[in-house]
């Protein structure tokens, strides 16, 4: 199935979060680079995966590992030049993969020419492209973020005597969107890099791009505005590219980001990421059902994009306090695996390097409505170091071999950005790519499949999803529909064996086929189809009717 020149590629696409300071690094500084990257791209193809999110590689002081960008128009010399992310780019392409890149834009680096500038007096030109304030009491109702670290969202700026805003770091004063040069900036920052070839952007924070007295300065119908001015422009200017929003919100909060589709083509769907690693700790479908029920319609030609991990915080945001001591208790009794309204874990290790959960976990990634992304090493079972600090533990070098450095570096140890993992459980040594290449039964060979598998069908990206509501509540079962394709999915969410009976009758003469093994199973009849499942097992059937 080739996606190339449909506009709606990104809804069949399999997405592959990395970072290139983490993935490989050619020059033996300790800092993966894009000539690193560009000789692993062969893997990421034979992987499938259709489109990378690279997180971001502009000039920055690092403070918050590249999200406090510097300078927009251009790459950090630790990753090479801008001719190297050009090759990078051109050689992702040649394969048939895409790249989209970081939008970081409610926020700037304190370190940006702008910022300093504007700090200069109250004079400047640039002043207004932050925001000012005599007093540190305005607009009191909006939240902290980084609890662990801040105090207020407004921070004091010694050289001009006032205060700025800021809604994440104080060394991130947040941009003036109510100031049209601003916009105007934005919209040239995107069109850089889209004419130099990116297929889009992550955009980072973007509830909070205006502030408003009286309100929690979150999803403000002003923030919509600056958002539909930017996709104009995008239509305008480029085609098959996509917008994928950070919108760390309730289902019902996103819905206007996609507005009539003329706002973002996707954004992520963080509130059923969480619940995904509730319902296998209860063993119960229904905070998965509950979440994907609340969930409203999105216009047909906008996505939602699933997760399981990312590059921050497992986040916690979106549960109640109650859902949230249970996932701290469930999955961070060492309480050094907490940070701000979270936990820093990884996959295999949150599901306890249990081979078949973390299946389970990646089969609802790939089934549930939604494009998936997946987090770099998370194919591997890569774990995390919680005692480095803040979100460090999940950023580690990729496991390449079990040899010199995992075979990400030839640098000395002790110069790596940050130490590989190296204990016994999920150290190199025991968690790489090179010896999981070598085997059929691999995790890594299981990730392969399952993504031939979901790009196989577009019922996956396309279709309708519809729950089936069996007695037994610790099997999850539904089916997604596209076209003339049906497919049934069923999960055993539970640590033990279960049986299961579905009510099928609409699909009855059809043969499930299961999908993994190519086998036929009994055809559905009138009487309830009785499945049983081991353990954190899953199947996916295709309903053929022959
Ligand atoms: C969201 C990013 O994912 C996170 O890593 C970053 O710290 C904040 N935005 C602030 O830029
Ligand atoms: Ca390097």
């Amino acid at each position: 199935m080739r996606t190339e020149d449909d506009p709606l590629w990104y809804k069949d696409a399999v997405f592959y979060e990395l970072h290139v300071k983490a993935y490989s690094d050619s020059n033996a500084d300790g800092i993966g680079d894009f000539p690193g990257l560009l000789t692993k791209l062969d893997y990421l193809h034979e992987l499938g995966v259709d489109c990378l999110w690279l997180l971001p590689m502009y000039p920055s002081p690092f403070r918050d590992d590249g999200y406090d960008i510097a300078d927009y128009y251009s790459i950090h010399q630790n990753y090479g030049t801008m001719e190297d992310f050009r090759r990078f780019l051109e050689a992702a392409h040649a394969r048939g993969m895409r790249v989209i890149i970081e939008l970081v834009v409610n926020h700037t680096s304190d370190q940006h020419p702008w910022f300093q500038e504007a700090r200069r007096s109250r004079e400047s030109p640039l002043r207004d492209w932050y925001v000012w304030s005599d007093t540190d009491d305005r607009y009191k109702e909006a939240r902290i973020i980084f609890l662990d670290t801040e105090k207020s969202n407004w921070a004091w700026d010694p050289v001009s005597k006032a205060y700025y805003w800021h809604r994440f770091f104080s060394h991130q004063p947040d941009l003036n969107f109510d100031n049209p040069a601003v916009r105007e900036e934005i919209w040239k920052v995107m069109d850089y890099w889209l004419r130099m070839g990116a297929d889009g952007f992550r955009v980072d924070a973007v509830p909070y791009l205006i502030e408003r007295e009286g309100t929690s300065c979150e999803n403000l119908v002003e923030t919509h505005d600056v958002l539909r001015f930017l996709r104009r422009r995008l239509d305008e200017n480029h085609a098959n590219k996509v917008l994928l929003a950070e919108a760390n919100q309730w289902p019902a909060d996103v819905r206007p980001y996609f507005g009539e589709g003329n706002e973002f083509h996707m954004a992520f769907h963080f509130p059923i990421m969480p619940r995904i690693f509730m319902a296998v700790q209860l063993e119960d479908r229904k905070p998965i059902v509950e979440i994907m029920e609340r969930t409203p319609p999105i216009p047909e030609s906008c996505q939602w994009a699933i997760f399981l991990r990312n590059h921050d915080e497992l986040t916690l945001e979106m549960v109640t306090d109650e859902e949230r001591d249970y996932m701290y208790d469930e999955y961070a009794k060492d309480p050094k695996g907490r940070i701000n309204l979270g936990i820093r874990r990884r996959l295999a290790s949150l599901m306890g390097n249990v081979r078949r959960r973390v299946e389970l976990l990646n089969s609802l990634l790939f089934s549930l409505p939604g494009t998936p992304v997946i987090y770099y090493g998370d194919e591997i079972g890569m774990g995390e170091n919680i005692y480095l600090g803040d979100r460090n533990g999940v950023r580690t070098p990729m496991q390449w071999g079990g040899g010199w450095n995992a075979g990400f570096s030839t640098a000395d140890p002790e110069q790596l950005y940050l130490p590989i993992i190296s204990n016994p459980v999920y150290g190199y040594a025991a968690v790489n790519v090179e010896s999981q290449r070598r085997s059929e039964d691999s995790l890594l060979s299981w990730m392969k499949e399952i993504i031939r598998l979901r790009r196989s069908s577009r019922v996956f990206g396309r279709g309708s999803l519809e729950f089936l509501n069996p007695e037994n509540h610790r099997v999850l079962a539904y089916i997604r529909r596209w076209e003339d394709e049906t497919v049934l999915v069923v999960t055993n969410l539970s640590r033990s064996a279960q049986a299961v009976e579905l009510d099928l009758r609409p699909f009855r003469g059809a043969i499930p086929i299961e999908m993994f093994g190519r086998n036929a199973f009994p055809r559905i009849g009138e009487r309830p189809y009785p499945l049983t499942l081991a353990p954190y097992h899953f199947f996916w059937f295709q309903l053929r009717r022959l």
